[in-house]
């Protein structure tokens, strides 16, 4: 990688690749499916994977045949991401290179990728028109988040509004909001002159897990992370018991398929 351009908060991933691994939920099988049914496909063209963390992506792309491209910048990610992809069986279909978007060359061309929760964290000056060029006329890309809420019909939402607002009112808690109707990347794709959205698609999911594994959940998200370990634990310690033993949680992923203007 050449010099760090990372944003500062981007280094929240140079530690926590295994619970990370362990405790975020898990993309939908039918993404994948989607992904690969829709790829306008060159013999051999490989699939690259903007910061691919622990290769869930990657892994779910490479499992069912595709070859894939990973870079990933933080050190801690890629040592996940290298056991991963041999104990999955598919290291001979993903090739693993230490790097940030911004380090590609401009000459590099794919006719797919994908950025899974990741292409926030690229540069906003150059991100459309370098993602643009790399497309090509007929490349396509996938870029797709998880997002979820607190089931109503299972916890109490007022008392976890008050505990974030005694503890922590500048972390996000997980209330019932509108998960994706219309979200930042939509705004720049309709204003950026290089780049248009081909397809928007969203699937819903539910689950359910101890929350004690919810907090750790909460923990490897950047803005936890990075809060102060004080804090973060004054919040998760009163969050537990207005929990309860479990939490259910509501889900979107939101598929954004974007396309060369
Ligand atoms: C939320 S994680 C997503 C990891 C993985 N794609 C997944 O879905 O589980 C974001 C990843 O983007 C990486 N990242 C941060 N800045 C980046 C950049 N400028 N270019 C490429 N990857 C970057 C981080 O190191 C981190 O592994």
């Amino acid at each position: 990688m050449s010099a760090d351009t990372r944003v500062p908060a981007a280094r929240s991933f140079e530690s926590g690749a295994d619970a990370y691994e362990a405790h975020r939920p898990p993309y939908p099988a039918a993404l994948f499916d989607d992904i690969l049914r829709r790829r306008s496909r060159r013999p051999g063209g490989r699939i690259l994977d903007i910061g691919s963390g622990t290769g869930r992506a990657a892994i779910a792309l490479a499992s069912r045949g595709a070859l894939v491209d990973a870079l990933e910048p933080s050190n801690d990610m890629l040592k996940v991401l290298t056991r991963r992809i041999q104990h999955e069986g598919v290291a001979d279909r993903v090739t693993v290179r230490k790097a940030v978007f911004e380090d590609l060359s401009p000459d590099a061309r794919y006719d797919t990728v994908v950025a899974a929760q990741s292409f926030h964290w690229t540069d906003p000056d150059t991100r459309w028109s370098r993602l643009a060029s790399l497309l090509g006329s007929d490349g396509r890309a996938f870029l797709f988040w998880n997002a979820w809420n607190l089931d109503p019909d299972q916890h109490d939402l007022d008392a976890v509004a008050d505990v974030y607002a005694a503890h922590a009112p500048e972390l996000p808690p997980d209330l019932p909001r509108d998960l994706v109707s219309h979200m930042w990347a939509d705004g720049q794709i309709d204003e950026h002159p290089d780049v248009r959205l081909d397809d928007r698609i969203t699937y819903d999911w539910n689950s359910q897990m101890e929350s004690a594994a919810y907090l750790r959940l909460l923990a490897t998200i950047s803005q936890y992370a990075i809060a102060p370990a004080a804090q973060r634990a004054r919040l998760f310690d009163a969050l537990g018991p207005v929990l309860g033993e479990e939490v259910h949680l509501h889900g979107t992923t939101l598929l954004l398929v974007v396309a060369g203007a």
